[in-house]
């Protein structure tokens, strides 16, 4: 195991009716809030009144950052540190999914720095301060609400990049499973797929004396694929969204990756593709991982070969390795495939036109990843494998 310091200030607020928590959250940062959300999922629900309720109730200035798009844009970003600098504003109140959460950390750090936000996204400059924010979540994917990272699209680059700063972990996030309801089925797939990958990037690592880590991890996944039919077919159902919400922020805090580094490629290849063609992150990931694992299997076979035995009960009577480990992979493309994911880039009628510009944005910053580095001809292999 390697040295660690674990540091998560994030106050977790879960259950039914923790709306209320908001009452006395916000109070102790300021009166001048900027509520930030999306498209409009929170108005249909009837979320966006329940907030605006209590935030009369608390006598609170409102401002509202709406729009905030899936894949959220710098230029959207730009527009609510505009609203942060000309109003003054206190704290941010992030109500929706990783990307309205995302955008807000964006906006917070932003307020508080001089230039163009754009720098510190691409680390030309670091972040020294952020506005206080925090994030009422309304569906499981990304772990944003609990973790201190941020991922923003430059659409007129198409450009799409991580960052994160240890200003911006939320100082509470509220999580009601009930605000989830509403997701569509699609989106609750893409989520799914999410958290199971944040897992997969921790466990593809050659750290050696992991066992509580890695029985973890494996947990988590079994949870998760034991719960997803379940919900898939009773959308409302209370207690699998309370499973599926839990895991997710679980898959993404920083509790299970203490002591190794995990291998973060998959993400990066995933990224690229929805620089490029703005598909759902989550969706881009359901394609590509597998294929990921497929190419690097012959760097630590013992590693998919327990993956595959703990978590997908392969039999592994008179197999090799290798042979078990791709069995492994074989079974998590068909738990995919049995929950909707999409498996093809061509399912997004993606086809091999702009692989070389993809793999040009992956590469941006040189070989990546921690389980195995990838050049450029793995990541085209692993796009190719894909269409
Ligand atoms: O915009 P609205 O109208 O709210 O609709 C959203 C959006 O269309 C909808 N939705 C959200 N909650 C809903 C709902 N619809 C009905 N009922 C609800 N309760 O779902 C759609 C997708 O939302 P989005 O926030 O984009 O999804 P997700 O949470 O999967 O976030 C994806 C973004 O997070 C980034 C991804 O790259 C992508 O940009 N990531 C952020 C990470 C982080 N900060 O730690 C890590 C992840 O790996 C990921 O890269
Ligand atoms: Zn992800």
């Amino acid at each position: 195991m390697d040295n660690f310091t674990f540091w998560n200030p994030t106050k977790l607020i879960f259950g039914k009716g923790q709306l209320e928590q908001l009452k006395t959250e916000i109070p102790p940062y300021g009166k001048k809030i900027l509520l930030v959300y999306g498209g409009g999922s929170i108005k249909r629900n009837g979320l966006y009144d329940q907030v605006k309720e209590i935030l009369q109730e608390i006598g609170a200035d409102v401002f509202e950052l709406a729009g905030v798009e899936p894949n959220p844009r710098l230029s959207t970003v730009h527009k609510g540190v505009q609203i942060c600098k000309e109003e003054g504003i206190e704290f941010l109140l992030a109500v929706g999914g990783g990307s309205v959460i995302d955008c807000t950390k964006a906006i917070a750090a932003g307020a508080k720095y001089d230039g163009d936000a754009w720098d510190f996204i691409i680390k030309k400059a670091s972040v020294t301060d952020a506005l206080p924010f925090g994030t009422v979540l309304t569906l499981a994917a990304t772990g944003s609400e609990m973790n201190s990272g941020s991922v923003i699209t430059n659409w007129e680059t198409k450009e799409k990049h991580g960052w994160g700063s240890p200003y911006t972990f939320p100082k509470f996030s509220i999580l009601d499973p009930v605000n989830t309801f509403t997701v569509p089925k699609d989106q609750t797939v893409y989520g799914i797929v999410d958290m199971m990958s944040h897992v997969f990037e921790h466990y593809f690592h050659l750290t050696e004396n992991t066992d509580f880590q890695d029985r973890m991890c494996e947990s988590l996944l079994i949870t998760v694929m034991e719960t997803a039919p379940k919900l898939l077919a009773d959308l409302e159902n209370y207690e699998h969204r309370a499973t599926i919400l839990y895991c997710g922020t679980m898959a993404l805090n920083g509790i299970l990756n203490m002591g190794y580094r995990g291998d973060w490629a998959s993400h990066n290849i995933e990224h690229a593709v929805s620089a490029v063609y703005d598909i759902p992150h989550g969706g881009g990931l359901a394609i590509l991982f597998p294929n990921w694992m497929k190419h690097n299997l012959h760097v630590k076979p013992s590693r998919f070969k327990q993956l595959a035995i703990r978590v997908f009960g392969v039999d592994a009577n008179g197999k090799t390795d290798e042979e078990i480990g791709l069995e492994g992979i074989e079974k998590l493309r068909e738990f995919w495939n049995s929950i909707g994911a999409p498996s093809r880039l061509a399912d997004y009628d993606i086809d091999d036109s702009r692989l070389e510009e993809m793999a040009d944005k992956a590469m941006v910053n040189g070989e990546f990843g921690n389980f195995t580095k990838l050049n450029r001809d793995d990541v085209l292999a692993i796009y190719r494998a894909s269409l």
